[in-house]
């Protein structure tokens, strides 16, 4: 890790508080994880971006990190019923059920619009009610042209199976992502569920089996109940928190398993500015994801992209790759 001096502050001087003088020399927002190259370290988040293609009139889409798509199953999946969204106090709950064309549709009809974008990073999140699943939509994805890797989804909090099962259970969680970092032809990204005691521990199971990266994390475990009919907000009673609400628990989750495995995280929770991306990457994440904020602004990706660029300028950040894991924690 570098620390600031040698890293951060590369083209410029330090002042008296520490802060490195406005730059004239264009930063590199340039980072590569996994064996992806990415323009910028900002990707958009599953699940809240569609399939990519909807948004080419929205978001340069070579210009941003990439985007990672709908979670992708073997057979088309129809979702819960309405309503499956409701607004909290500082974020949002979901309760899609992973509304899906299914892997066959998506490659005949949702990939090959993409290739008008070859740069763009295509990231394909996918998901299994069980293992054997998980593996058909790899195998599957691995003759498709145009992706650039996948993000495994074992933590999605509202299914009755799969998903999150996989990511609380350090057992399932070990042989799923075995499974499926021998069947991927491609890099192979593990998203993490934060509905567990120890993210550290399911960290470190992860990359030793064989994860090439990890995304942490997603929505955490909630609920939403209207007082006066008594009734719960969402059809599936329970759903997924995301938004500000979650950004702390998230920062904290990415630091602390950051400095327990040695491959890049992608951090994700929250980030609705570029401050917040900040904070990720000074915690351990080499790239960030932007979910719900692209609800509120469905240019809310590019925007953070340009707004990290303009960050680092005039804090004369040299490399935004500098400032994964620059953290300084002050001692006594
Ligand atoms: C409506 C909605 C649908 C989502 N669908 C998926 C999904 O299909 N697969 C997945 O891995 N994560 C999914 N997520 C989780 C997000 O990718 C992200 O991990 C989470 O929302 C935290 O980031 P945020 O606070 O920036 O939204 C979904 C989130 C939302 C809000």
């Amino acid at each position: 890790m570098p620390s600031l001096a040698e890293g951060i502050y590369a083209t410029t001087s330090r002042d008296s508080h520490g802060q490195g003088s406005v730059s004239r020399v264009k930063p590199e927002m340039k980072v590569s994880l996994a064996g992806l190259e990415l323009a910028s370290p900002i990707i958009a988040a599953s699940g809240t971006f569609g399939y990519g293609i909807e948004f080419e009139d929205i978001v340069a889409l070579e210009r941003i990190g990439g985007f990672v798509t709908k979670g992708i199953s073997l057979q088309p999946i129809a979702g819960h019923a309405a309503p499956r969204i409701v607004q909290t106090a500082a974020g949002m709950l979901n309760a899609i059920g992973l509304q899906n064309v299914g892997v066959e549709e998506f490659i005949r009809r949702k990939l090959p619009p993409l290739g008008r974008y070859p740069r763009a990073n295509v990231i394909v999140n996918i998901f299994g009610y069980q293992v054997a699943e998980y593996i058909a939509v790899i195998e599957r994805l691995n003759q498709a042209e145009g992706i650039a890797a996948y993000e495994l989804n074992v933590s999605c909090p509202n299914v009755h199976a799969g998903g999150m099962a996989f990511g609380a259970d350090a057992g399932e969680l070990a042989y799923l992502v075995h499974q499926a970092k021998a069947a991927s032809a491609r890099p192979l990204i593990v998203k993490l569920s934060p509905n567990v005691t120890s993210i550290a521990h399911l960290a470190k199971i992860a990359a030793s089996e064989g994860a090439d990266a990890l995304s942490l994390t997603n929505t955490f475990l909630a609920m939403s109940i209207d007082s006066e009919t008594r009734r719960p907000r969402l059809t599936n009673v329970t759903g997924g928190l995301s938004g500000p609400a979650i950004k702390p628990i998230a920062l904290r989750m990415v630091y602390e398993s950051a400095r327990a495995v040695s491959i890049p995280i992608l951090g994700m929770g929250g980030i609705t500015t570029v401050e917040d991306i900040v904070e990720f990457l000074l915690a351990g994440a080499t790239a960030v994801q932007v979910g719900t904020a692209s609800y509120a602004d469905p240019r809310a990706v590019e925007r953070l992209a340009r707004g990290l660029e303009s960050w680092c300028r005039s804090h004369g950040v040299a490399k935004v790759s500098s400032l994964t894991g620059a953290l300084e924690i002050p001692h006594d």
